[in-house]
């Protein structure tokens, strides 16, 4: 499949080399990072998540893509398209997810990314419509939805103890190409 790469005034968004895994880990995978997914995970957890990562690449020529910072180079997180798969949820929609290194929020990054995706997933994936999954507590998630344009659909929403153990609840979020095509 050919590998992916594009570009975006600040970043690089692209397949993941060998080289990209660890600082990636090294900088997202901490308490604050992944408070709303789950906790700090162990070396189990992240090779079966690269794995998965990896899969979703070879299988739909799409995943969560590293993104890379041009300024500096340095990896800064990931974002991108993934099929989604939650058990308990919708399957096999479009879905968009993101992930910073803590010193690389609040300065748009996140969102600049997602704004590529998600003309990615319209005009070369022929996404229909593109949902994003989060949790209630996960304000800057959910946030950067709302500040997409993405729309609450509280008729998708569904139970799963994986994110968030206490409220035990998903929230889904979607924007169809329509909607995508107005705005742009
Ligand atoms: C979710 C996450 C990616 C959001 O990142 P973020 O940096 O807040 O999102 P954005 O890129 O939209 O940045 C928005 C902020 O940057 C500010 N900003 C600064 N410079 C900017 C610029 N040039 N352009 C746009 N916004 C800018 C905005 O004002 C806004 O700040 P505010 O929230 O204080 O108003 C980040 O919190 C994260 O990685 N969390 C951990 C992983 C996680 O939970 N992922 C989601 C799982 S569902």
């Amino acid at each position: 499949m050919a590998e992916f790469r594009i570009e975006t005034e600040r970043l690089i968004l692209r397949d993941w080399q060998e080289d990209d895994w660890e600082p990636f880990f090294a900088g997202t995978n901490t308490p604050e990072g992944m408070r709303w997914l789950g906790g700090v995970m162990d070396s189990a957890k992240i090779a079966w998540q690269r794995a998965r990562l990896e899969s979703y690449a070879r299988d739909n020529g799409h995943t969560f893509w590293v993104l890379q910072r041009k300024a500096d180079d340095r990896v800064i997180g990931m974002c991108g398209l993934k099929r989604a798969n939650q058990a308990g949820g919708p399957q096999g929609d479009f879905e968009i997810g993101w992930r910073l290194v803590r010193d690389a929020w609040g300065q748009g990054f996140a969102k600049e990314a997602a704004v590529a995706s998600l003309d990615q997933a319209f005009t070369r994936f022929g996404a229909p419509h593109v949902l994003a999954l989060t949790v209630p507590g996960n304000s800057a998630s959910w946030g950067l939805m709302e500040r997409l344009g993405m729309r609450r659909r509280t008729d998708l929403d569904f139970a799963s103890k994986d994110f968030d153990p206490v409220g035990g609840r998903i929230i889904v979020y979607s924007l169809d190409r329509r909607e995508w095509a107005k705005r742009a």
